[in-house]
């Protein structure tokens, strides 16, 4: 089966950036910018405080809004945390989890990025689940090993209904605002590997189903080769997505 069975998502992940006057600026130009672009999903993946914001002002256009971490428990004594409810009821259809810098700056462990998970499943989000090897790991030749490893880990116990709410995104450590890019043979190499190994937890009909993105300094220049690739279903846009001329620039690209 070919790219064209798989939904295309183009996610835009902020990080720590925008308040919220200037997420409503920046929603509403990106909403603009990719207005009709029906060839991809297009998701703004914002912080805690903008969601609301974000949700209103990306009413009514092909803006999807989410966020970058949640909880695993529903509620209680967790002083900082956001559970799943709370992010649905503010109108996020997506959350990002198991990110690199929540994974080396905020102790994320694979057995969290499970839980959270599964949790945001249950809850009725969309999971964008990021792995990916770290630099060491390449040069050391076992990238392969690492990131089925995250796969099979990051993924258990989840069932087969859930996983059509899952977007694997493949994020080599090294590529992260490091403005190094995997090359495209690269990426599609890992996402390949990643779509195998989920064929032998799911069958690979469910495998061919799931949307791969890469992530990892994708821009308006390099996104089209990225795009091209039959494993790379779409990209989790860092720096790029902060400036809507550019984040538009790669939803163009995804639209071939
Ligand atoms: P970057 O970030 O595009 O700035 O490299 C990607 C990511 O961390 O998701």
């Amino acid at each position: 089966m070919k790219k064209d069975v798989r939904k295309v998502v183009i996610a835009g992940n902020w990080k720590m950036n925008m308040t919220p006057s200037e997420a409503v600026k920046a929603v509403k130009e990106t909403a603009a910018l990719t207005a009709g672009k029906n060839g991809c999903d297009v998701v703004l993946c914002v912080p805690f405080v903008d969601i609301a914001v974000a949700v209103e002002a990306a009413k009514g256009t092909n803006v999807k809004i989410g966020a970058q971490n949640v909880h695993f428990e529903a509620k209680g004594a967790f002083t900082g945390e956001i559970s799943a409810s709370m992010l649905l009821e503010a109108g996020a259809e997506y959350v990002i989890i198991g990110h690199s810098e929540r994974r080396q700056y905020f102790g994320e462990t694979d057995e969290t990025v499970n839980k959270r998970t599964k949790a945001a499943l249950a809850a009725g989000l969309k999971v964008i689940l990021c792995l990916g090897e770290v630099l060491e790991e390449r040069q050391a030749g076992i990238t392969a090993e690492i990131v089925s490893m995250q796969t099979k880990l990051d993924l258990a116990d989840i069932s087969a209904e859930d996983l059509k709410n899952v977007i694997i995104a493949y994020e080599p450590v090294w590529a992260i605002g490091t403005g190094l890019t995997a090359t495209p043979d690269q990426a599609e190499e890992v996402c390949a590997i990643i779509r195998n190994v989920v064929c032998g937890l799911y069958g690979c009909e469910a495998a061919e189903g799931l949307t791969i993105q890469y992530g990892g300094s994708m821009n308006e220049g390099n996104a089209a080769e990225l795009l091209s690739k039959v494993n790379v279903d779409g990209g989790l846009i860092g720096g790029a997505s902060l400036v809507p001329e550019k984040f538009a620039k790669i939803v163009d690209a995804a639209q071939a």
